[in-house]
This record gives C-alpha cells, sequence and structure tokens, in this order.
C-alpha cells in the first residue's frame, strides 16, 4: 500500500522565496539552500530562470546558483518558463529544470502569458534541447484541483496534459494544487485518473496548504502509493498569480508524519526544524510548520 521511501522535493528556495514581500539578500539564499542540503534532503528547487521584471524576488538566480556550493547526491533544479530561461540555465551550469504550465486557460495567460496550448509549443523545443543536453526534467501543472479564475478543474484535462509532456519525454510531472483547496478524496480521484496515463512513479505531489488539507491531501496520494512529495521548510511559498493562496506543506510536518508511518525520508528532522527556525527569524516571519513551532518533546 505505501511507499517504503518517499522522495522529498524541497521547493522553499524557489517557491518559498518567489513571493516573499521583502528583499532576501542573495547571501541569505545561498546559505539557505546549503542549510537545506545538510539535512539530508535529496532535491532542492533553487530558484528560477524566470523573467526579473515579473519575478523580481529571484532575479538573482545566476548569483545564487554559483554561489551554492553543491554537494554530491544532492539536486538543484531550477524553473525554466522559455527558451530564454533555458539558455540562463545552460549558462549557470545547471543538471536539471523544471518547465510549468497551467491547466486552465486564465491561470496560464497570467502566469506565463500564453494559451495553454501556446505553452506547449513554446516548451517541446526546451525540453528537446534540455533532453539533448542531458539535463533531468520535471514538468509541473498547476490548478489541478481547482483554479482561482475558472473553479473546479476536470481531471481527464490533467491526464491529458500530464501525458503530453510524458510522451515528450519528461522524467517527473507535478501535480500541483496551487490554491491549496484540494481534499483528500478528490486528490485520490486525480491522482489515480492521472496514473491511468503514466506510471505513479513518475508523479510527484505539490500541495499549498491554504485550507489545511495538504497534509490529509498527502496521506491519501501515499495510499495510491505515491513516492515523490514536494514541500517547502517552515511552510513558505505562494505564488504571484495565486493570490490569497498560502504556502506550501511544510517540510518539516511532511517528515514528522512519514516517519510516524515508518516510511523512510533521509532527512535528519531536528536539523531540517533548525533550518526552518533559522530561515523564519532571518525573514521574521512566523513559522508555518506546527512541528517546527512545537515545543512538547517526543
Ligand atoms: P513576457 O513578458 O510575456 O515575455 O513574459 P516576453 O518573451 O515578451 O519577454 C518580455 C521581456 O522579458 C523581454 O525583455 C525578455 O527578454 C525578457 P525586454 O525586451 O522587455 O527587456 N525575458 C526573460 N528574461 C529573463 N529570463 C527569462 C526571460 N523570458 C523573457 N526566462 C514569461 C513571459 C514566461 C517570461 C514571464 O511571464 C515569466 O517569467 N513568468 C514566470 C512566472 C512565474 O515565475 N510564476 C511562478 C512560478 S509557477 C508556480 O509557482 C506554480 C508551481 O509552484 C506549481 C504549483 O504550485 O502549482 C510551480
Ligand atoms: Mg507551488
Amino acid at each position: 500500500l505505501f511507499p517504503d521511501r518517499v522522495k522529498l522535493v524541497e521547493v522553499g528556495p524557489r517557491d518559498g522565496l518567489q513571493n516573499e514581500p521583502g528583499r532576501v539578500e542573495t547571501a541569505t539564499k545561498i546559505e539557505f539552500i546549503q542549510r537545506l542540503a545538510e539535512t539530508g534532503l535529496p532535491v532542492i528547487e533553487a530558484t528560477s530562470f524566470v523573467s526579473p521584471r515579473w519575478v523580481p524576488q529571484l532575479a538573482d538566480a545566476e548569483a545564487v546558483y554559483a554561489g551554492v556550493q553543491r554537494q554530491p547526491g544532492v539536486r538543484y533544479p531550477v524553473l525554466v518558463p522559455n527558451q530564454a530561461g533555458l539558455e540562463r540555465a545552460l549558462a549557470a551550469g545547471v543538471a536539471d529544470i523544471a518547465v510549468f504550465t497551467g491547466v486552465t486557460e486564465t491561470f496560464c495567460q497570467k502566469n506565463i502569458h500564453c494559451s495553454v496550448a501556446e505553452s506547449l509549443d513554446r516548451y517541446q523545443p526546451v525540453i528537446a534541447k534540455a533532453r539533448e543536453k542531458r539535463l533531468g526534467v520535471r514538468a509541473y501543472l498547476s490548478c489541478v484541483l481547482g483554479c482561482p479564475y475558472e473553479g473546479p478543474v476536470a481531471a481527464r484535462q490533467v491526464a491529458r496534459l500530464a501525458r503530453w509532456f510524458a510522451d515528450l519525454g519528461v522524467d517527473e510531472i507535478s501535480l500541483g494544487d496551487t490554491i491549496g483547496i484540494g481534499t483528500p478524496l478528490q486528490a485520490q480521484q486525480l491522482l489515480a485518473a492521472v496514473a491511468e496515463e503514466i506510471p505513479l512513479a513518475r508523479l510527484a505531489v505539490h500541495f499549498h496548504d491554504t485550507y489545511g488539507q495538504a497534509l490529509a491531501n498527502i496521506f491519501a496520494c501515499l495510499e495510491l502509493g505515491v513516492s515523490v512529495i514536494d514541500s517547502a521548510v517552515a511552510g513558505l511559498g505562494g505564488c504571484p498569480y495565486a493570490k490569497g493562496a498560502t504556502g506550501n506543506v511544510a517540510t518539516e510536518d511532511v517528515v514528522y508524519m512519514l516517519e510516524g508511518m515508518g516510511i523512510e525520508t533521509g532527512v535528519d528532522l531536528k536539523k531540517l526544524i533548525e533550518v526552518g527556525n533559522y530561515i523564519c527569524q532571518t525573514l521574521t516571519r512566523e513559522n508555518q510548520s506546527r512541528v517546527g513551532r512545537a515545543r512538547i518533546s517526543r
């Protein structure tokens, strides 16, 4: 039923910081990523090579990527929205990229200024070139359980898009509940529908926690056998094009739950809690992780 081991994809430095209102120093981002790597996390999404006009928070992507002392065995993917982003990522020497599109037209327009179909046309050569250069490629689908502009979303539309990316040879597809609106049985139904098209081993789940359902949704997806989970330490995160949506599920909370279920992650929870507290103190932000805030000894 449940997987023995889960791969955690830490998105704090990217999803977490892309929406941060205040300025975050490049040195802080570098330190944050390096500390995350010391916890045993296998994948740390480091930054985005998107337009600095639209996401000024990550305008220092080159400096961040170059500044990180990368650890063997840890992967540091970056977000890429188009050919220009891929060129920047290649010049920086990245090994893994992530492309992203929306399941609904309105979200896609707001996020990357094109229709869903146009985004696929745009990504086709990006993915082809990335694969030719032997980069790892992940694709995100946003608003899989609901859209802030269009409301409910059909699971078959999500499955169709996932299939399109899988057919291009994308390694992993992450299903994003961008606005954190889904509930556990919906999450299971969606995952089951997508898994009819693509092997479950290639699927990841990406829950934001706006309505407090993220951990329950993850549990529901684990029950179906999903083994890749996205999260952000301290529950950082949010999308500039999904106003009112809160952060990602907190990595500490996911690790705590998985440990309790006897599922391995390779992550040292104590160290992870320290990193969550470090970044919250540095950003003068409240820690959104319940585990990070818990003061009762275990
Ligand atoms: P555009 O303005 O329509 O693009 O933006 P354009 O091609 O017309 O270019 C406009 C200007 O941007 C030009 O410069 C380009 O050179 C430049 P100018 O001539 O005005 O000086 N430009 C770039 N510069 C640097 N890097 C680039 C790049 N591309 C163009 N890659 C574009 C279209 C896609 C670029 C823009 O809309 C964009 O960057 N969007 C990114 C939005 C974003 O990062 N959203 C958040 C991430 S998605 C998310 O959070 C969801 C996720 O977490 C999963 C989930 O929760 O569901 C992944
Ligand atoms: Mg997200």
